[in-house]
């Protein structure tokens, strides 16, 4: 019991290490609400008219002011989309307790658009406001509509309490933000269809946290450029998973942390590019488990069109307590590809313990990788090392020690075939975990 105290105490230490500052809003959402409420009723919503021009109007009379935009339980159509920015006072909130769906088929961008807003809190505070994109309705014919939402240069910010249900295409994208904390949402869609990204997120200091995806492609995913990131209890409950990538010209990845990863059928590991340039350095993995996919620990700076440029220099990645499955046993289960052009430095893999569903041999591939662990090659970047290609067979047993399930795992496909229920936001996100924050369950306005 101690030894556990002890050796949680030293993982969170070592994952808040990756923030290097305060994350989240400088001003509560308390403090928001005394300063002014801004009720959507009150600027035109109701359960029939277009809920877009009201929510533009009372963020406009709350961000002149620093106060705070309430949605209220109920049902509100949204037909023109909501595109704001940071007022004067350059403080606000927005309560967001009701549901908002979609009942346009001519919005274009993304739904909502929230542009450099500063001190910005995007909570539900019953914990059940959600966005309801009716995706179905375009995916089952293989087309796309609207994405849901997009925050650009938004700093000291947080977002939590929401779901985000069956969007068009893309869900949520952080676009170069900062200090912001991202944490208890869900997002469910059908699993079939790509071009469905859950989160996307660039920028420096930012702490995801607390994040359940389903849906059919990127489910938290780091492009560039990122720095200081602190990722922890993502469980993407079929998705494609938490990539890096796709990554091209000019990359700046550094300082990430993963902590806490749980997939079903999703990949934890994903680095991928096609030449490019710049680099991705400091990462690194710790306790993830991944229950079956096509990618689950995977290298490739071969992946998808050349982007051109010399090729990503990536160094010093640490896989640590990693366990899962792949689907395909011909298919790498650790797949560490390089390039002599562009070689990989630094890699460990440290209790990394990796199974294929489907045979008892698994194979781990090794391309101009170097480090410790698999069939790796260890050699420091200086003389440049020989090129190799290495390919390990390994007999396994179906043992999975160590890789817990969740009791609610998606176990099949999610077909857009009709209305996706609101789901709840889940109260674990790891086996074993409870989230870092609680649940708010508000009844009025904060
Ligand atoms: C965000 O908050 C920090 C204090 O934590 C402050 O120094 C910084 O100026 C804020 N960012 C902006 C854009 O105001
Ligand atoms: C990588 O991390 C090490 C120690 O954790 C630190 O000394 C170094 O500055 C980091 N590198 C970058 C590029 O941030
Ligand atoms: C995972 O997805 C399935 C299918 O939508 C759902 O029934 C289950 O509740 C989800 N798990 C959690 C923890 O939400």
């Amino acid at each position: 019991m101690l030894y556990s105290i002890l050796l949680g105490a030293t993982l969170v230490a070592q994952a808040c290490a990756q923030l290097t500052g305060s994350v989240g809003p400088l001003l509560s959402a308390y403090h928001k609400g005394n300063v002014k409420v801004c009720d959507i009723r009150n600027y035109g919503a109701t359960s029939s008219a277009d809920v877009g021009p009201p929510i533009v109007a009372a963020w406009t009379a709350c961000a002149a002011v620093g106060g705070l935009v309430y949605i209220p339980p109920g049902s509100w159509p949204l037909r023109t989309r909501v595109d704001v920015r940071g007022g004067a006072g350059n403080s606000i909130a927005i309560q967001w307790d009701g549901t908002i769906y979609r009942d346009s088929t001519t919005m274009t961008y993304q739904m909502f658009t929230f542009t450099n807003v500063n001190d910005f809190e995007l909570f539900s505070g019953n914990s059940k406001g959600a966005l309801q994109g009716y995706g179905y309705q375009y995916l089952s014919t293989g087309t796309y509509g609207v994405r849901m939402m997009r925050l650009v240069g938004v700093t000291n910010f947080s977002v939590h309490g929401i779901a985000f249900v069956d969007s068009p295409s893309y869900y949520i994208v952080f676009d170069t933000c900062s200090k912001g904390e991202v944490y208890n949402l869900i997002l469910r869609g059908s699993t079939t269809l790509g071009a469905t990204d859950g989160i996307d997120v660039t920028g420096d200091n930012m702490w995801l946290h607390d994040i359940e995806v389903t849906n059919g492609d990127e489910c938290v995913t780091v492009k560039s450029p990122a720095s200081n990131f602190l990722i922890q209890g993502i469980y993407c409950n079929r998705s494609g998973g938490t990539a890096i990538g796709s990554l091209g010209l000019d990359t700046a990845i550094e300082n990430i942390q993963y902590q806490h990863l749980y997939m079903n059928e999703a990949d934890a590991c994903f680095l991928k590019s096609n030449g490019g340039s710049g680099y991705v350095t400091n990462v690194s993995w710790r306790d993830v488990t991944v229950h079956g996919s096509a990618y689950p620990l995977t290298i490739d700076l071969a992946w998808g069109t050349d982007n051109g440029g010399p090729g990503i220099t990536v160094s010093n990645l640490e896989w640590m307590n990693y366990f899962g499955y792949n689907d395909v046993h011909t298919r790498a289960a650790i797949r560490l590809q390089c390039s002599d052009s562009a070689p990989c430095y630094g890699l460990t893999l440290n209790n990394v313990h990796m199974w294929t569903s489907d045979g008892g041999v698994v194979t781990y591939g090794c391309t101009d990788a170097y480090g410790v662990g698999a069939c790796m090659v260890n050699k420091p970047a200086s003389p440049k090392p020989a090129a190799y290609t290495s390919v390990q067979s390994v007999t396994t047993t179906s043992s999975l020690v160590g890789a817990a399930t969740m009791a609610a795992d998606f176990k099949t496909a999610l077909s857009p075939t009709g209305t996706i229920a609101i789901p709840a936001i889940p109260t674990s996100f790891y086996p074993g975990q409870t989230p870092q924050s609680a649940l708010l369950a508000l009844t009025t306005v904060i």
